[in-house]
């Protein structure tokens, strides 16, 4: 991917020393960049994947360590059956092209949410896309499909009371209680960026992002750069995180 000039100057500002470990990213506004254009939703939806690679390609470059993007959530479904159709056929199409892409990036792919209520052709995609980034050592990109924040902590506490039954002499406190979560194993979100100007958690890692830095653009997700990517980190930077404390003074 070519870095234009002003790209580089705001790429010049980043330190790379201080990335944030995780990213994650509410990917919205592909409806109104599509009406805007007067062309049908998915015409939106195939733009935001143009958006995923350009993001996905310049996390991996700069160094960042977990991104995690919110590209289909529980509440979904509710929307017309031709479009839920359109989104997994993209998605197929997505993870299909994109492996030899992933590897030459060293790219790890991996998925939270509930998938095994996803149609089985797009698991059988999933699967084979995991499987094949499964030796990738560099950063992990993570689709959150089938996802709800909530359905994330009913499934954790079923999973952890299932646990007690057999075994209830183990301590419940957070690190325990993040092991049950589909996110077991990563790092929290440092830097939570949402796109199209909203200002709304929409059931996205409820649990993980309690600390998370949250950086808004009025940009629509399909004309999302890596720029806008760099602004997002650049801010990130200038932010003092003090986790409830006083800081360093
Ligand atoms: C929100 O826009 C976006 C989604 C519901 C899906 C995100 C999907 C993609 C970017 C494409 C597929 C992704 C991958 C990783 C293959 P919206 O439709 O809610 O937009 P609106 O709020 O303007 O209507």
């Amino acid at each position: 991917m070519k870095t234009d000039l002003a790209e580089a100057r705001y790429l010049a500002q980043i330190d790379l020393d201080r990335l944030p470990r995780h990213i994650a990213v509410i990917m919205d506004g592909n409806g109104r960049w599509a009406k805007k254009r007067l062309l049908p939703r998915i015409a939106g939806h195939r733009a935001g994947i143009r958006a995923v690679r350009q993001v996905v390609e310049a996390c991996a470059r700069l160094g960042v360590a977990y991104l995690t993007l919110y590209a289909f959530s529980v509440e979904n479904w509710k929307r017309p059956h031709t479009e839920i159709k359109l989104l997994m056929s993209l998605l197929r199409e997505y993870l299909k092209k994109e492996i030899p892409e992933l590897n030459k990036q060293n790219i790890r792919l991996g998925v939270i949410g509930r998938i095994h209520e996803l149609p089985k052709p797009v698991l059988r995609d999933l699967e084979v896309a995991l499987e094949k980034t499964r030796r990738n050592s560099g950063m992990r990109l993570t689709l959150a499909l089938n996802y709800g924040g909530r359905s994330e902590l009913i499934d954790a506490a079923r999973k952890l009371a299932e646990q007690w039954k057999h075994n209830g002499n183990f301590a419940i406190d957070e690190d325990t209680f993040s092991e049950y979560l589909y996110t077991r194993g990563y790092p929290d979100p440092d830097l939570l960026i949402r796109t199209s100007g909203e200002l709304r958690l929409s059931n996205f890692l409820l649990w993980q992002v309690a600390y998370a830095e949250i950086w808004v653009t009025d940009t629509l997700w399909p004309d999302f750069t890596q720029k806008n990517l760099f602004q997002a980190i650049i801010d990130f930077q200038k932010r003092e995180r003090r986790y409830g404390g006083l800081g360093l003074g």
